[in-house]
């Protein structure tokens, strides 16, 4: 049944928790939040201060009760969680001091995000007692981060060019990994019928993820690769945008359809969701022409595919990025605003010597920033889009007026129809 299933991601922040009515009449067989615990989200809720409750902005416990499927982000918490002793993926140091214990702690995502010591079988045990409490089939987070090579090796200097050095050889499938999902399975999932999703960011080659995904390892059931979220974005950011043929694009779906399929290795398609820009524009054509086509053609080339499908939310209705005018301030998500400091800091540093222009990186970030993907969903013609009558804690899309689901729900060329 997983296999064929649908899966809808819905981001709690700019979706509409009434709407539950318009996911049952798209025809959904599985709702995945992305995270609704309690957070001062610092990473819009990937930052998880108690895990055993939701955050007040999305409801009670008693209300999300029934839902069965949520992110889970056991890589790291957040900085108002206890946590113990123990090159940042969004830029700068992975390593952030503390005054109270005089030590360092290690964060791979932003400075709010300590990650935790699965090497601790407490802090394992914790990890599972708080999977019990959910009993949600979880996308797990960053999973292939979660054992890190022995003694947290320096990265070595590999790009003069950087102030910091990427390190994902030491910090990605580790030598305990597989140990630690397998005690998973046995100390919770084998006591629930779960769907099982890894996400595992910065590993592109599919051999390295063969033994999360192999059946007779009991770890997961399919992952979330990054071969073909990362084959436009330069090797410095993901916020940063690199150019691509159709061929390779073609190349790499079609070897990860053939990967090891006799010995039972599952894909999961998904060619957007809370951390992409808008798939027409990424991967095809937002003009006006063309942008509905688009959209159909993308979800064509999802579904034939033999796969469990993944549906971002806004993807059913074609949305597209915001335009390139919005300025700086409407870029809301962290990584956008980290990675815009820093090239300020290093433009100012270099007192307008160097090459970094700031239009530059509003040009990549008008492409690729993740920001595209978490406005609200455009329901109406209403103000806002009909998604608040307040005011929305993210700018709406300017085309909302006449790209919005009302007007697609009634029309049957839409993307939406189709
Ligand atoms: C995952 C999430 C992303 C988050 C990061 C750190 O990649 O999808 O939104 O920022 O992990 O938790």
């Amino acid at each position: 049944m997983w296999k064929s299933a649908t899966v809808y991601q819905l981001y709690p922040a700019s979706h509409h928790i009434a709407k539950l009515d318009y996911l049952k009449n798209l025809g959904v067989d599985v709702i995945w939040l992305s995270p609704i615990y309690r957070s001062p989200l610092a990473d819009m809720g990937y930052d998880i201060s108690n895990y055993k409750d939701s955050d007040a902005r999305y409801g009670t416990i008693e209300d999300w009760d029934r839902l069965l499927a949520m992110d889970l982000v056991v890589n790291h918490t957040s900085d108002k969680y206890i946590w113990r002793p123990g090159k940042s993926v969004f830029q700068g140091s992975a390593w952030e001091h503390d005054s109270t214990t005089g030590e360092y702690y290690l964060h791979l995502f932003v400075s709010k995000q300590p990650d935790l010591n699965w090497d601790n079988p407490v802090v394992r045990s914790d990890i599972w007692d708080n999977m019990q409490f959910w009993r949600a089939s979880p996308q797990i987070d960053v999973i292939n981060c979660i054992s890190k090579t022995d003694g947290l090796p320096d990265a070595p200097l590999v790009d003069r060019m950087q102030y910091y050095q990427p390190a994902s050889m030491y910090i990605t499938n580790g030598p305990q990994v597989h140990k630690y999902i397998k005690q998973m399975h046995t100390e919770v999932l084998s006591q629930h019928d779960l769907i099982m999703v890894g996400e595992t960011p910065f590993t592109h080659e599919a051999s390295g993820l063969a033994a999360y995904v192999l059946p007779q390892n009991r770890e997961f059931n399919m992952l979330f690769q990054f071969e073909l979220m990362d084959f436009d974005s330069r090797s410095e950011s993901p916020l940063l945008k690199n150019f691509w043929t159709l061929g390779e694009l073609k190349a790499i779906i079609g070897r990860w359809q053939r990967f090891m399929r006799d010995d039972g290795f599952w894909n999961a398609a998904y060619i957007e969701n809370h951390d992409q820009a808008r798939s027409v524009v990424r991967f095809w054509n937002d003009t006006a022409q063309w942008r509905a086509v688009s959209a159909k053609m993308l979800i064509i080339l999802e579904i034939t595919q033999m796969v469990t499908l993944y549906v971002y939310q806004g993807q059913e209705l074609g949305l597209k990025n915001f335009p390139r005018t919005w300025r700086i301030e409407e870029y809301d998500d962290v990584a956008s605003q980290i990675y815009w400091n820093l090239t300020e800091y290093q433009r100012q540093k270099a007192q307008g010597k160097e090459a970094v222009e700031m239009f530059d990186i509003l040009d990549s970030f008008a492409q690729k920033a993740r920001d595209h993907a978490r406005t609200p969903i455009q329901w109406n013609a209403g103000a806002h889009g009909g998604f608040t009558t307040g005011t929305p804690y993210m700018r709406v899309n300017d085309d909302y007026p006449e790209w919005n689901a009302e007007q697609q729900i009634g029309d049957e060329t839409s993307v939406h129809a189709f």
